[in-house]
This record gives C-alpha cells, structure tokens and sequence, in this order.
C-alpha cells in the first residue's frame, strides 16, 4: 500500500542550510518491528533549532538530513514482525534520525517509520497537537531519573499510590519540557516533588502534581529550597532541566546540604563539560540518550505511557501553541524556537 504514496519532506541538504527544502520522495516500508507513521502534528525542541541554525550535533557527513524528534500521528503500515500496533492506531514517536538512523526516520516529513519501543497509543482524548509535545521531553527526563548510571528511580506505574515513596525529588526548571515530564514521571512512580519555575508558571507545576514549588529568581532560592526540605523526606535525586551552569551548581549546592541521595542528573549530552569544584560527596551526572532497546525506554513507552494518558494521571505538558498548517511552516516554528519558549511547546500540524 505504501508504495502507491508521495512523501513530502522538509529537509536540510547540507549542515546550515537555510530554509529547510519541501519536496516529494518515496514512501518508506517498515521492516521487522517497525511502524509506518502518517505524521499529523511535529513539535519543535531547542536542538532541532541548534542542529539546523547552529549546525551542531549532526556531523556534516550526515546530511541531507531530515530534522526533528517529536511526531504524533497515525499508523499506515506496520513491519512483519510488529505485535504492538494495528493499522490506523493513533500514536506519539520519537523519530530516531538524530540517533544515527537514515532520513525515513526524522520527523519533519508526512511518512516517517516508528521504532520500537519509542511509539505508544494515545487515548481518542488525547489530540495529536497534544500528543506530539511528549516524544523527546519524556525521553530525556525519564534516562536520566530511571537509568542505573542517572538516579535509578523506580519506575512509573498506574495505580501507585500519590506520594508513597517516602522521598523526594528536585526538578529544577520544571516549566521546561523535560521538566515537566520529570515531574510527572517521578509523581508517577510515587514520589515526592519539588520543582522551580518562575512564577507565572506556579499553575502549571500545581496542575502536575507538585508538592514544593519555589520560584528560581528569588535571590534565595536555594536557602529556600534546604530550609522547606531539610529534615522532612530524604532526597531521591536532583534532576537540573535546564543545564545552565549556575542551574548545576545550585542543585549541586542543594544536594550537599540535604540529606539522602545526592545526585544531580543533568541533561548536558556526552562531552559537553559538567563545572568543577562542586561540593564533596555530590554527584554530578551527563545524559547520553540510547532509548533503542532500552529496558528504561520500554518500561516507560511501552508498559507505562498509554495507560497514563488513557487515565489521564500523564498529561501532554507544556500546552502546545499551533504555529501553522503544513511543512513549510516548520521553518517559522524552528526559528520561533531560536526566541526561547517559556511552558510551551512550538506546534506544526501536517
Ligand atoms: N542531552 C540531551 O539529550 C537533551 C535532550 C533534550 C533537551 N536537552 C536540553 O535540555 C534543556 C531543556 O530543554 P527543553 O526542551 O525542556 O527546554 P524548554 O522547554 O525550551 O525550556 C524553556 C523553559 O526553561 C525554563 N528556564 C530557563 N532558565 C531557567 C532557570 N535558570 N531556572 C529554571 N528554569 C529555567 C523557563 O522557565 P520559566 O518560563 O518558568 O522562566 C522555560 O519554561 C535544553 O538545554 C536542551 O538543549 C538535552
């Protein structure tokens, strides 16, 4: 049936080009367990904006390059030895071009094959503009807080009890995207959370969940922070969204003057420098993204993300904002993104 369809792709001939080109191109077969998806909504991360302006991260002789990683649509065809999908199942995927996979696998075109255990169902309440936000924010936040190497959290499960662990976890940055996955991931696994954001955003961090909410510009942040937790539920880890160096030192200052596991996961990729001279007996980690084959990948797409959206316990945050119709399009989201987003995630439906 695939073959009989146009592909229309916006894509990057070479590192930098700008604007990105639309064009027509084959239709691409799932092969094993993969999935063909019809893409109906992408979202925009900082590094979809950071590869194509910037031309980091992808090396040159990767491109022509279709950029993107966030993808909610509908499953068209499915490959011979997929058992999770049927055809027309509604579905949010991580496209997986950027982790060295060929071009039928970025997200900003209307074909694109899914990879196992990155594609889950999302419920009919659940818009693809909605669905599309998850993708890459959950994926981040939950390597870092389910890992070995990261915090070793418990996992999500539906059903746990709200606040039964008995420990807590600090997301700094929790307006971001990954912030906001980390929260609800964590609340979902049964901690306790305290996160920051400014304070326009207090609303969103109350509708998910959290239990601490302190406002990052306050000069004492972090004197505020120690003194509400100090000698009430032992830390389960620091998770720092945000990557700034003074975000990093301030988690790190917060780690070495509370009690439990002290952590701090970050969401700085392999190679890039994590800040020396942080006090002793914290722990700083990096992130490095490898979700295919995953069991921290599966535990959470696979036996854990339909059924949350289905009971609605997760929810698609931060609220996606439509910025248009169509691939062309996508270069006014990418650029939008270049201005920085506050509890929002750049939307563009195809
Ligand atoms: N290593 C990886 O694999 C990987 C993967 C994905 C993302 N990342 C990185 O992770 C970071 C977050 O990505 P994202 O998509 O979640 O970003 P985002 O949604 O674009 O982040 C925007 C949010 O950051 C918050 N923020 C900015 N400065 C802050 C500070 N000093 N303290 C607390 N919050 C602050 C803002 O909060 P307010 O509006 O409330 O002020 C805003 O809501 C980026 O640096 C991204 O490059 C890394």
């Amino acid at each position: 049936m695939s073959r009989e369809l146009e592909n229309r792709t916006a894509w990057l001939p070479q590192q930098k080009a700008y604007p990105m080109t639309v064009s027509s191109g084959p239709v691409p077969e799932p092969k094993g367990t993969e999935v063909l998806v019809r893409v109906r909504a992408v979202a925009i991360n900082p590094c979809d904006w950071a590869v194509q302006i910037l031309g980091l991260v992808v090396k040159a002789e990767r491109y022509p390059y279709i950029n993107g990683v966030d993808v909610a649509g509908e499953i068209v065809s499915v490959g011979p030895e997929n058992t999770r999908f049927n055809i027309g199942d509604r579905v949010t995927a991580m496209a997986t071009m950027f982790f060295s996979k060929g071009p039928s696998y970025g997200a900003f075109q209307e074909y694109m094959l899914g990879v196992d255990p990155l594609v889950a169902k999302i419920p009919d309440h659940v818009s693809f503009k909605e669905a599309a936000v998850l993708p890459l924010g959950l994926s981040t936040a939950i390597h870092q807080l389910f890992t070995k190497d990261g915090l070793a959290l418990d996992y999500p499960r539906v059903g746990t009890p709200v606040n039964s662990k008995g420990k807590v976890v600090i997301v700094w940055g929790g307006s971001s995207s990954v912030g906001a996955n980390a929260i609800q991931t964590a609340k979902a696994a049964g901690y306790t959370v305290a996160a920051t954001a400014s304070k326009k955003n207090f609303g969103l961090m109350e509708e998910i969940g959290v239990d601490y909410i302190f406002d990052y510009n306050s000069d004492n942040v972090v004197e505020e922070i120690v003194a509400t937790l100090k000698n009430r539920e032992p830390l389960a880890g620091i998770f720092d969204a945000i990557i700034l160096e003074s975000t990093i030192r301030a988690c790190a200052d917060i780690a070495s003057k509370l009690e439990g596991n002290k952590h701090v996961g970050t969401v700085l990729a392999p190679g890039m420098p994590l800040p020396t001279g942080t006090p002793e007996g914290v722990k700083l980690s990096l992130n490095e993204l490898s979700f295919i084959e995953s069991e921290v990948g599966r535990a959470i797409w696979v036996d854990w993300l339909s059924d949350a959206l289905a009971d609605g316990s997760m929810k698609c945050k931060p609220n996606p904002e439509l910025v248009g119709r169509g691939l062309e399009k996508i270069q006014d989201a990418v650029d939008l993104m270049g201005k920085g987003v506050s509890a929002k995630k750049l939307v563009v439906e195809l």
